[in-house]
C-alpha cells in the first residue's frame, strides 16, 4: 500500500519552544508511524525577515537536533534542510509564472509582516507562499500538518497545484491542511499564542526548571481577588489553559475554586505549572544531550536526509520540466 506523502517544515528561528511542540512536532511524531513523512526546516524561509547570518546555520542545527529528540526517527521519516535540495527554489520560479501577484498582495500574512518590519518589505516576502507551494508540491505531498494561520498559504498552494493541471496536465496533488491535537499554545505575555518573535511568550524546549520558573513568574495575573468564573481570555486565562494542556486536571481544579472564592494564589499555581512543564520536557532533555554530543551521527542524519529527498524531489523537477516545455 502506498502511504500518503506529508510534508511540514518550521523556520529556523532558534530552538524550538512548547508552541512548536504541541504545535508541530507532536503532530509529526503521530505522522511518522502511518505516512511517508518529510520534515524540513525551512531556512529559505526564515530568511525573508531580518535576520543574523552568523547565527543561522546553528538555528538549523539546533531545530535537527531539537527534532531528533523529540523522537522523530529518521528511520520513519525524512528529515531536510530546505536550500540544500535545490528543486525548492526552481519549482517556486516556474511556479511563480503561473500565479498573480495581485493573489499575493492580498494574503493575510503578507500584510502582516509589512506592518511588523516596514522597513524590509522584500520580494521573498510576497514570494512566501510560492515557495511554501513549492516546499510540497516538489513532493507531492498531500497533507500539511500546519496550525490554522497557515490556512491562506495552503488555499494558494492548492490554486497553484490546479492552475499547473490545467495548463499543462495532472501532475500535484491538491494538500490539504492535516489537523492534529494541540494546535494552539497560549502565550506568557496576557494574549493570544505563544510565538518566538513576542519577547516573554514562550519556553523553550531547552529551559531548565529556574529558567522556565523565572518566564512563568513574569506572565501577568490580576489580583486574585475579582471571584466569579475563571476569565475566558487574557493572562489568567492562557494560564489555565497551560494547566489543562500539561494535564495538571486536578490541580485546574482546585484553582479554579481557588479563583472564584477569590482567593487564588497566582505564585501558588505558577509554581505547579513549573514543575509540570519540567516534567514533560526532561526526557526530552536527556535525549537531546545525546545527539549534543554526537554531532557525527547528526551530521550523518542530515546528509541522509538530504539524499533521500534529492532523489525524489529530481523525479519531480524532470516531470515538471517536460511539461513546461523546458526540456
Ligand atoms: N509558513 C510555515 C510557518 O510559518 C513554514 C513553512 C514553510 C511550511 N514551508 C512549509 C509549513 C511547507 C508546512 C509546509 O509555519
Amino acid at each position: 500500500m502506498n502511504k500518503k506523502r506529508v510534508y511540514s517544515g518550521i523556520r529556523a528561528t532558534g530552538r524550538l519552544h512548547l508552541g512548536n511542540y504541541f504545535g508541530a512536532v507532536k503532530g509529526m511524531l503521530a505522522l511518522q508511524d502511518n505516512y511517508d513523512c518529510i520534515f524540513s526546516v525551512v531556512d529559505l524561509h526564515t530568511i525573508t525577515v531580518p535576520y543574523d547570518s552568523s547565527k543561522l546555520q546553528s538555528s538549523i542545527r539546533e531545530i535537527i537536533i531539537d527534532y531528533l529528540a523529540a523522537g522523530l526517527d529518521p528511520k520513519k521519516c525524512h528529515l531536510e534542510i530546505q536550500s540544500k535540495v535545490l528543486g525548492h527554489v526552481e519549482l517556486a520560479y516556474l511556479l511563480s509564472t503561473i500565479y498573480p501577484v495581485s493573489r499575493l498582495e492580498d494574503l493575510p500574512t503578507y500584510k502582516d509582516k509589512k506592518a511588523q518590519y516596514p522597513k524590509y518589505i522584500n520580494m521573498g516576502l510576497l514570494y512566501y507562499p510560492v515557495l511554501m507551494a513549492s516546499d510540497v508540491l516538489l513532493y507531492k505531498g498531500e497533507l500539511v500538518p500546519v496550525g490554522i494561520d497557515q490556512e491562506p498559504h495552503l488555499e494558494v498552494m492548492r490554486e497553484i497545484a490546479r492552475k499547473f493541471n490545467s495548463m499543462f496536465g495532472h501532475t500535484f496533488p491538491e494538500p490539504q491542511r492535516f489537523k492534529t491535537d494541540g494546535d494552539y499554545v497560549p502565550s506568557l505575555s496576557g494574549g493570544g499564542k505563544m510565538s518566538k518573535s513576542i519577547v516573554g511568550s514562550y519556553i523553550n524546549l531547552t529551559d531548565d526548571i529556574e529558567t522556565i520558573r523565572t518566564r512563568l513568574a513574569l506572565a501577568p495575573t490580576d489580583s486574585g481577588k475579582i471571584g466569579g468564573e475563571v476569565p475566558k481570555e487574557g493572562g489568567v486565562a492562557n494560564l489555565f489553559s497551560l494547566l489543562r494542556l500539561f494535564k495538571l486536571d486536578s490541580q485546574y481544579k482546585k484553582f479554579e475554586q481557588d479563583y472564584m472564592n477569590k482567593n487564588i494564589h497566582y505564585a501558588e499555581l505558577k509554581e505547579v505549572l513549573t514543575q509540570g512543564i519540567y516534567k514533560e520536557l526532561k526526557p526530552f532533555q536527556e535525549r537531546r544531550k545525546i545527539f549534543e554530543e554526537d554531532s557525527n551521527l547528526v551530521d550523518s542524519i542530515i546528509e541522509e536526509g538530504r539524499l533521500k529527498c534529492i532523489k525524489i524531489a529530481q523525479e519531480t523537477m524532470v516531470e515538471v520540466r517536460k511539461k513546461m516545455g523546458l526540456s
